[in-house]
């Protein structure tokens, strides 16, 4: 690889270049990055694959002392169902009912965790709310007495619980022994300790700061677009207090969602980690039903809400509404993206327009995404980006670093907003794939003078409910792991705003790919020109490399290299191995502008030198 590194020879890679896409599939949000412990905290819960509106809440004690049934007398009124529980008579023995939350809550000994529920009774009422251990054991326990009080009408009832063990396979039971009828709706279980205290999973949410995303593109995915559009993600139900939000079935990943992460939780997330956040707003086209472009107007307006919420100011409608939430100042949204993957349903072209118009109109500055792709031919409507998706075998996605090379240098800067090897080469996150997706990138920085910005998909999995694989993060009720293709977007996060250089490959072999660039490492302030190669072979290659045009030399210490291989190409990080396909970074003893090294087979290698 011949390196020019001459002042100036190089291109600048767009800042925004590497983020990450969130979508509400695999449990991502509800039971996921959203810190929620409670599932079904409404009791609202519906869809194919759930029993009643009550699952998976339990009945606690004697069956024949108590009825537990729904009805709809809630005092919300977007979400009417309440539970009602019939305690038949006093006992010395406590009924009641118990939450499993997501396969499990995690509680941890020294933790606080605030509960609030809203209860209304015949009378007074004597509840005990308790995490309890798989075994039985009691983790945490208060009482919630309204004394002599009765509380006939609906009220809000809060209690911070101390945990004095630690069990991840926890369950959140409210008990009584006294006999009465009570009622209780919207039981939320939160960790005081969230990131950035916003009521976010600490863990999740690190990992994916850990990337640093410079944009978060959200809520979905084909999530946004609904099986059906009366399934589809309203932002609007998404938003204001949480007791408030109806919930809704989520039919293409076929789960219950409460909205706890919503529109707001989004643009919230986004800033905490320093992205900007990319939202995907429903256009009037789900899966399966398209809304004639006649009657487009108040999906239209939909949007524009939507954008007042999010860039209003504190005074305006939906502003103010924000502002309420704890963020009067506006965020940060600059990019929209119109819809999800329609544009070959019949009316995407005709409603895109009429989106576009209006947005154009009322927030010029702001950039839409359309998703027709433009990397062949140009497109046929205005747009700032179009969206790119590709899901291929490790061989093809490895062979599309060069997708880009021919496409149109002018009109639109594409989006790749979805990435990733799958099927059988991928397993759930295999070194295969993530070497080949490590040539598709490189082929993508070489391209981004018109890729603008990159991310994969999806980013999360409950692995007690997979709708999806591969993802790059896989967690459980209370631990998580990259996989190989996350800890790939890691190493080359460096390289958004970074310096493309000028490179020149000469090879025989059609299984490498290689590129450089120049970045400086932000903590310890100090400039590196990186040299990322792909050997996408079964056999080793021997590589060099030689950089002229530098104005200062390469330091002989202080440099890196990262290598990402294994014996395997089918190995896969896990609970038990979270650590076993990640780069391996290693001091070199010496370094130079020009070198010699030895690829292993299906490896990346990368050297950092300090320039
Ligand atoms: O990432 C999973 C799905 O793949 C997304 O919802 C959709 O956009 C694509 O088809």
């Amino acid at each position: 690889l011949h390196i020019n590194a001459t002042e100036g020879a190089g291109r600048k890679i767009p800042d925004t270049f590497f983020g990450a896409f969130f979508e509400e599939i695999n449990h991502a949000g509800a039971g996921g990055l959203w810190a929620e412990l409670v599932r079904n905290r409404g009791f609202e819960e519906g869809g194919s694959t759930v029993p009643s509106n009550i699952y998976p809440w339990t009945m606690v004690g004697d069956e024949s002392t108590i009825e537990i049934s729904t009805d709809r007398s809630s005092c919300f009124d977007r979400n009417k169902v309440a539970l009602r529980m019939n305690v038949l008579c006093h006992s010395s023995h406590a009924v009641g009912i118990s939450n499993p939350g997501f396969w499990g809550m995690n509680i941890e000994k020294a933790h606080k965790y605030k509960v609030v529920f809203f209860v209304k009774a015949s009378g007074s009422i004597d509840l005990d709310v308790s995490f309890v251990g798989s075994d039985n054991t009691k983790l945490a326990s208060n009482s919630i007495r309204s004394f002599d009080r009765n509380v006939t009408e609906w009220t809000r009832m809060e209690t911070v619980l101390l945990a004095k063990a630690t069990d991840h396979n926890a369950s959140l039971q409210i008990t009584t022994t006294k006999k009465g009828v009570l009622w209780l709706d919207q039981v939320s279980a939160m960790p005081l300790d969230t990131f950035k205290g916003h009521g976010f999973r600490k863990d999740l949410a690190q990992r994916v700061a850990d990337l640093k995303p410079t944009f978060f593109r959200f809520p979905g995915g084909c999530y946004v677009e609904g099986g059906y559009m009366r399934n589809a993600f309203r932002w609007k139900d998404s938003v204001g207090a949480w007791q408030e939000r109806p919930g809704h079935f989520g039919d293409v990943w076929g789960y219950w969602t409460d909205d706890g992460f919503g529109y707001f939780e989004g643009l919230q997330f986004s800033e905490d980690i320093g992205a900007l956040p990319v939202w995907v707003f429903n256009d009037g086209l789900s899966l399966t039903d398209e809304v004639d472009t006649s009657m487009i107007a108040p999906f239209i307006q939909e949007a524009l809400d939507g954008l007042e919420f999010a860039k209003g100011s504190a005074n305006s409608k939906w502003g103010s509404l924000r502002a309420s939430m704890g963020h009067p100042d506006p965020f940060d949204l600059r990019i929209v993206a119109i819809g999800n993957e329609e544009c070959a349903m019949s009316k995407y072209r005709e409603n895109y327009l009429k989106f576009y118009d209006a947005i154009k109109q009322a927030y010029p500055d702001i950039q839409i995404i359309s998703n027709c792709d433009a990397s062949q031919k140009p497109l046929d409507h205005p747009a700032d980006f179009y969206d790119f998706h590709i899901y291929t075998n490790a061989e093809d996605m490895f062979r599309k670093h060069t997708k880009f090379d021919d496409a149109p240098r002018y009109g639109p800067k594409a989006f790749v907003s979805e990435y990733a090897v799958w099927q059988s080469d991928a397993g759930n996150g295999t070194l295969l794939a993530a070497v080949a997706e490590a040539a598709f990138l490189i082929g993508l920085e070489k391209n981004s003078d018109v890729v603008h910005m990159v991310s994969y998909a999806p980013l999360f999995v409950n692995t007690n409910d997979r709708k999806w694989t591969p993802d790059a993060i896989v967690f459980d009720s209370h631990r998580s792991y990259g996989t190989p293709s996350y800890w790939i977007q890691q190493f080359f996060s460096s390289s958004s705003g970074a310096t493309l250089l000028d490179s020149t490959l000469e090879t025989s072999s059609e299984y490498i790919v290689a590129s450089a660039i120049q970045y400086t490492n932000p903590a310890e302030k100090k400039k590196y020109l990186r040299i990322k190669v792909v050997n996408f072979d079964s056999d080793p290659h021997n590589f060099r490399f030689c950089i002229s045009g530098l104005d200062s030399k390469v330091e002989a210490s202080g440099a890196t290299t990262t290598v990402m291989t294994g014996p395997n190409v089918k190995e896969e990080n896990s609970f038990s191995e979270p650590n076993r396909i990640v780069p391996q970074h290693s001091s070199l003893e010496k370094a130079s502008g020009d070198m010699n090294v030895v690829l292993a087979p299906y490896s990346l290698t990368s050297f950092d030198l300090l320039i």
